[in-house]
């Protein structure tokens, strides 16, 4: 059985450095980097992405958080896809109609957003904004992601997309999607 921490070290080659806690950040206009993250791969990708731009980020938490075992969180969240089941997050967030640009990030998940992202996209009226999704996984790519996010809000302006297997991204390729979307 593997805990979170081994999960994160081992097997998909992450790094300690990922379980650094989220930065809350300086502001600027209009634009949120937003993010939910299971082991660190996905916030420590969040930060350096916010780190680019001159914007907040924000970490979406979950009411009851996933087992530390990777085995029973995978068993957890089939379970939730199967009866469609969403976990409860925390709403502690910004005023998100104050954003038009949203940044939006996930762990893949069996091939989707992580259920906690599928629950803030839920719960949060996004239709009419920019969304650029990014992820990271563990070799499968960013599968359905943006799909699922079109599929809830067909009316978005989703932009292209970012994904790094795990931490291995490059902070020139970052720079490289602000720029292709212009906001570097
Ligand atoms: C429940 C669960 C399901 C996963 N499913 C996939 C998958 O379908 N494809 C994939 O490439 N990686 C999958 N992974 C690996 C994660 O996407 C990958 O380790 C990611 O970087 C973890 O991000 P995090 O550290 O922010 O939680 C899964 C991980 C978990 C915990």
């Amino acid at each position: 059985m593997l805990t979170r921490k081994e999960f994160l070290l081992g097997v998909l080659s992450c790094s300690a450095a990922a379980l650094a806690p989220a930065v809350h950040a300086q502001t600027n206009d209009k634009t949120l980097v937003v993010y939910y993250s299971w082991s660190g791969n996905t916030r420590q990708l969040a930060n350096a992405i916010a780190k680019e731009l001159d914007t907040y980020i924000y970490e979406i938490e979950v009411k009851k958080p996933y087992p530390d075992q990777y085995s029973e969180t995978l068993d957890l969240v089939r379970e939730q896809m199967r009866k469609g089941q969403l976990p409860e997050i925390v709403e502690d967030g910004p005023d998100f109609s104050e954003f038009s640009t949203i940044l939006l990030g996930s762990p893949i998940w069996c091939g989707h957003a992580s259920r906690p992202v599928m629950a803030f996209l839920e719960k949060y009226d996004l239709s009419g904004k920019v969304i650029l999704p990014f992820a990271t996984h563990g070799g499968g790519g960013i599968s359905q992601y943006v799909d699922d996010i079109r599929t809830k809000y067909p009316q978005a302006d989703i932009r292209s997309s970012f994904s790094s297997r795990g931490t291995s991204y490059r902070t020139e390729a970052i720079r490289q999607w602000h720029r292709e979307n212009k906001l570097l």
